[in-house]
Order: C-alpha cells, then structure tokens, then sequence
C-alpha cells in the first residue's frame, strides 16, 4: 500500500503508519494549527473513545449528529465506546437521510438541539459527525458557527465522505436552489474512518462514493486511474479490505496534499477537485433529489470531458477510457430528460459560487492525471454538452 500511495503522490512528504493493523493507514493533513489526522482501518469504532483520549480530546460530554438510518445501526456503539472512555453525556441528534435534509431548516435546528443540550459555556461538547457527506457538511457547519466555534470529529460511514467529504474542512448546506452556498471552512480535529461501518451501505452508494475516485484518478493521478481500470474498480465495489484501505488512503493522501496547498480555496490549486461538479452539480439540484451525488458527478465529469475535446484540451481517447470506468461503476453517463430540466441546470450552474464576475469557469482534463482550468468557454458549448448528457 505504502508503495501505491508514494507512487501516486510522488516524493511529497507523506506520513502513514500503520498503527492499528493490516489494513490500515494514517494520514496528516499538514494545514498548521489546523493539521489534523486522518485514521483509516478496521475495527475503529470499538475504540473511537481511546482514539479520541489519545487524540487529546478531554471533553466531558459528546454531541452526535448523525440520521436514523446510520444512528438506528451504529449510535449504540458509538455511545458505549465513548462511555467506556468515560464521556458523561452522550446526546444524539438526527437530520434526515440523504441531501433533501441538507438545507438552512435542518441546519437551524441542529444549532437549536446543541443549545438545548448545552445552554451555557460550562461544557463545550466534542461534536462528532456519523454518517455520509450530508451529515458531514451539515454538522461541520453547525460545529463552526455554534458558540463561533467548537471542536469537531468526522467519523465518514460512507465511501464517497470516506474518501473526500470528510477531509478539507468545507462544511456548508444547500440554500436558494444552489448547492453548498452558505457555508464555511472549518477544519476536523480529527477523522476517524472505520471502513467496516461501510459494509451496510447500499451498492447505489458504494457505486457512488467511486464516482469521486474516478475524479481523482482522472485528474490528480495517472496511477490510481490505471489501477482501477486494471480490475480494483470491482474489487473496490466488492468493498475488498485491502483494495479499499489502499484506495481510501490514496484518495485521502491526495487530497490533502491538494487542501494543503490551497486551504481557503484562493489559489486555484483546489479547483482540481470540482472535476465534473460544475454541470453536476446543476444537474444534482435540478434533477429533484433522484440522482445522488456520486452520480450527478459522474455525468458532469463526462459532460466535462466531451467539453475538454470539443476546446482541443483533452484527447477522445481519454474520454473514452472514462466513459469505460464509470459504466464499470454502474455510474450513469446521462439523465432522462424532462421538461424544463435543461433550463434549470442551465440556471443552477449560472448560480454556481465556482462562476465568478460573470464568467464560466470548468475544470478540464488534458489527459489522464492531468487538468486545467478553462474560463469564458463558449455557452452554445456548454449547452451542447449538457443537452449531450439528457435524453
Ligand atoms: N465537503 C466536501 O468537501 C464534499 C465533497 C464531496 C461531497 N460532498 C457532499 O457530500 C454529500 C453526499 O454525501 P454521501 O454520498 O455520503 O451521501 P449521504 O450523506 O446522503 O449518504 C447517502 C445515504 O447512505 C446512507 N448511509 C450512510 N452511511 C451508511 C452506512 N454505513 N450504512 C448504511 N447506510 C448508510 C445515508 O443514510 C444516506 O441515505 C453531498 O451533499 C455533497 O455535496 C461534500
Ligand atoms: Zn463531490
């Protein structure tokens, strides 16, 4: 594993220890007083109250934010490992499954339920966030802005928060019709990714976390993108331990190094990871909730690309090889169309927070592993990609 992952990253400092066993990996992300690790095995939940002690989290009292899917199969746990490390208070609060419960509503009584539970300053609770990207974004918001701040720990119990929302702090909901919009940085003290909570998720969301690996793979590295082609793409569906330790952490390592380079998103250096996301986005928030993430994303990375080629950027071949990967995934490549739909993403990806002072921005693969950033193109273009991708 060590080898893929200095492979995939090339010589940047990277710090992985395999402390808990086999499979299992640890990653800093190197962001100053923000810097944080990230825990990737199996076998963490049992003891996420001694990795929090160790962790020097002294807090007396927890607030989980989680929903009653992944509450109703893992709070008990959760509750006892951090009473057997002598937590006091245990509060649990709930939103709702899936994307529809990522809105300001939702947020607001979240921030209601950590006042209820913790009306004055005599104990600032560890706010620890179980579940998927929704869970995720929503509480990491919530955490930032409670009391200006309390601390926060990720514990992703999906592929897709395992291997990209549960790391680099952007925490926020949808508002408005726009996806992410209100929201901050705010950076985890910790991630804990036990990859055994994974095994109760649908296959519609294993499918979907891969959606994210093929980004990564097909703009930040030619090795991980190959080595799914080669045959750990259906490993990785099969939830293989070993081939998802490798390819969690290889998706954590190069994010960080990503994040770290370009924390507060000023730079350019972290659009690399809105590969795909500008017309999926559009096309997630347009499509009334019957697409997820993973798979707005991944007809957005090949609206995207078909964009790349037809700009000159980006080889046919290229797009073809991703449009092998993501049909391996069981990941669509197109939307049925409905009436009015085209408009509505034309509308929501105007209002995307990526399109600033008026001008489109898209981030374009060159090749595999490779990427720039294109601004102005052409809006017959991107109209003809996004019609290309509903019918
Ligand atoms: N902040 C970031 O950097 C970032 C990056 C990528 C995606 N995101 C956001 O993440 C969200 C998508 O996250 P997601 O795909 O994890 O979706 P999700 O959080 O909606 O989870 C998907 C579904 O899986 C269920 N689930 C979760 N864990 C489970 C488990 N272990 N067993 C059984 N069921 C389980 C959930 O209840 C839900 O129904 C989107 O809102 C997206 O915008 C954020
Ligand atoms: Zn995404």
């Amino acid at each position: 594993m060590t080898k893929l992952l200095q492979s995939a990253i090339g010589n940047r400092q990277l710090a992985i220890e395999n402390v808990f066993s086999m499979n299992s990996a640890r990653i800093e992300i190197d962001l100053g007083p923000r810097s944080y690790p990230i825990a990737i095995g199996n076998n963490l939940l049992p003891v996420l109250g001694k990795i929090l002690r160790s962790h020097g989290m002294r807090q007396a009292d927890a607030f989980i934010i989680t929903n009653p899917q992944v509450g109703g199969l893992y709070f008990d746990r959760v509750r006892a490992a951090l009473e057997a490390a002598e937590f006091r208070r245990v509060v649990r609060h709930d939103i709702p499954a899936s994307e529809e419960g990522k809105n300001w509503d939702e947020f607001s009584s979240t921030c209601a339920a950590l006042l209820k539970a913790f009306p004055d300053t005599g104990s600032v609770p560890l706010v620890i966030l179980l579940g998927g990207g929704v869970v995720g974004d929503l509480g990491g918001f919530a955490a930032g802005v409670f009391r200006r701040g309390v601390p926060f720990v990720q514990m992703p119990t999906t592929l897709l928060a395992a291997v990209d929302s549960s790391v680099g702090g952007k925490v926020a909901v949808n508002f408005g019709g726009v996806k992410n919009i209100m929201g901050i940085f705010n950076q985890p003290r910790l991630v804990v990714c036990d990859l055994d909570l994974l095994s109760t998720l649908d296959p519609r969301e294993v499918r979907s976390g891969t959606s994210e690996i093929i980004k990564y793979g097909g703009v930040c590295s030619a090795s991980l993108f190959e080595q799914l082609e080669r045959g750990d793409l259906e490993k990785l569906l099969a939830l293989d331990p070993t081939v998802l330790t490798d390819i969690v952490a290889q998706c954590v390592a190069l994010k960080a190094r990503v994040v770290e380079q370009d924390e507060f998103d000023k730079k350019g250096i972290r659009n690399v990871l809105n590969f795909g996301h500008t017309i999926g986005h559009g096309l997630e928030l347009s499509a009334d909730y019957a697409l997820t993430h993973g798979e707005a994303i991944a007809i957005g990375m090949i609206a995207a690309t078909r964009l790349a080629v037809k700009l000159g950027v980006c080889p046919q071949s290229f797009l073809d090889r991703l449009q092998k990967l993501i049909e391996r995934a069981g990941l669509p490549i197109s939307f049925a169309d409905q009436p009015g739909l085209f408009d509505r993403v034309v509308r929501a990806m105007q209002m995307d927070k990526k399109f600033r002072d008026g001008k489109n921005v898209f981030v374009l693969p060159t090749t595999v592993g490779a990427w720039q950033q294109v601004e102005n193109v052409d809006w017959a273009l991107v109209h003809e990609v996004v019609r290309s991708v509903l019918h």
